[in-house]
């Protein structure tokens, strides 16, 4: 489904750090995403490894955003992934940080991030495969209806002993002949 009108996606920049922290703790407040809490929203928005970020806003101000990691050995997903298809996990990318705020959501800023996403992983020449709390229902509508497909469930272990189940999914890119490759 297309955004709607006013709606735009551009390169997150450090000015909107701020408004995106406010945003973070308002969804945090509604949906307990991200588990761990937001006791430092600015350290979470910028995690390690990030090689790009985007910033989906709308008349002028930031409304959500998605940040694009490398993967590495100790990410669930990552792994996952690696035995799923025996790659290296250098050919793989992990999105992460995606939320929109609760005023603006079913106007397709989330499906925008992540096709800017899957466009930056794909011109990287690089896979995509993350995890998601089986609670973030619309996350998972969202993946799904995006053309992600799952490849297998994990506990996310976070606090003191709390787990959270999740679901690994995989970004499917277009295959020869216009069929689909996971
Ligand atoms: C998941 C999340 C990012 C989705 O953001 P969003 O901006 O609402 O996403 P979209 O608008 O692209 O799509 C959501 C719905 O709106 C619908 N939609 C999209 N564009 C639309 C439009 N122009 N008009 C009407 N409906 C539209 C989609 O079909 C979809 O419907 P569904 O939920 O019934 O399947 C948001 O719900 C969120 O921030 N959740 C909390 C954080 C979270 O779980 N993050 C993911 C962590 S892995």
């Amino acid at each position: 489904m297309s955004p709607v009108s006013g709606l735009d996606v551009r390169p997150r920049r450090s000015e909107d750090l701020p408004e995106l922290a406010e945003v973070l703790v308002k969804v945090h407040a509604l949906d307990g995403y991200p588990v761990e809490g937001v006791a430092d929203p600015i350290g979470w928005l910028t995690p390690p490894r990030t090689f790009g970020a985007w910033t989906a806003v709308y008349g002028g101000r930031p409304i959500g955003q998605a940040t694009i990691t490398r993967a590495t050995a100790d990410d669930d997903a990552a792994r996952i992934w690696h035995e799923h298809t025996g790659e290296d996990l250098d050919q793989l990318a992990i999105p992460a940080r995606l939320f929109i705020d609760p005023d603006h959501r079913k106007n397709g800023a989330g499906g925008a991030l992540l096709a800017v996403i899957r466009n930056h992983a794909e011109n990287h020449g690089l896979e995509v495969a993350f995890d998601v709390m089986l609670k973030d229902r619309a996350a998972i509508r969202l993946y799904e209806a995006s053309g992600c497909t799952r490849i297998g469930l994990i506990e996310h272990h976070h606090g003191d002993g709390k787990i959270e189940p999740a679901a690994v999914y995989v970004v499917d890119r277009p295959g020869p002949r216009g069929g689909r490759i996971q």
